[in-house]
């Protein structure tokens, strides 16, 4: 589905909303250019799964864990450089496992992993506006739920 936001608040919220229908095992993508807002929606995810710390900047690790509800595992490939650093970051352990896992900048990587959401954000008109385009993969018990959720941000629904 596609989603409208203007303003880094309402990216948080859309993540927020997001967030609150994910559980351990799944995985976001977070695809868009530099500094459309990837990290904004992998805090309000965050925020959802009741991780109230703030983030770290994650481009200095390439995979920050927290303790929220369920474990959250926030990668961010950005500086990848060495394939060799995915292993040692333990992208695929950390795949449908016991937490949720969002990755950032997953165009990196030379195969995609199988994902149940995958969201990109890009830049609008406005300054603050941000066009979102949000897919789901199997989650055929909860794509309703997710759709009804992510519903107020919908194109046209403002
Ligand atoms: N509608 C919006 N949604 C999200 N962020 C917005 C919005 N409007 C403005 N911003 C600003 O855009 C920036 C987004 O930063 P953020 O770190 O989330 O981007 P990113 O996509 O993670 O970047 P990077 O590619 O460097 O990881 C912030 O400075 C935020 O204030
Ligand atoms: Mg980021």
């Amino acid at each position: 589905m596609k989603l409208k936001s203007g303003s880094e608040g309402e990216t948080f919220l859309i993540g927020k909303a997001l967030g609150g229908c994910l559980k351990a095992g799944d995985t976001v993508l977070l695809r868009g250019d530099l500094g459309t807002g990837k990290s904004v929606l992998a805090r309000g995810i965050a925020s959802a799964l009741g991780i109230d710390r703030p983030m770290a900047s994650p481009s200095f690790t390439i995979m920050q864990p927290y303790e929220g509800v369920c474990p959250v595992y926030h990668f961010d490939l950005y500086r990848l450089s060495d394939p060799d650093e995915i292993y040692f970051a333990g992208l695929e352990e950390h795949i449908g496992s016991d937490g949720v896992a969002m990755i950032e900048w997953p165009e990196i990587l030379d195969e995609t992993p199988p994902v149940n959401v995958d969201i990109c954000i890009q830049r609008g008109n406005g300054f603050d506006e941000r066009e979102l385009e949000v897919r789901l993969n199997g989650m055929e018990d909860r794509a309703q739920l997710i759709c009804s959720s992510l519903k107020p941000f919908s194109e046209g629904s403002a």
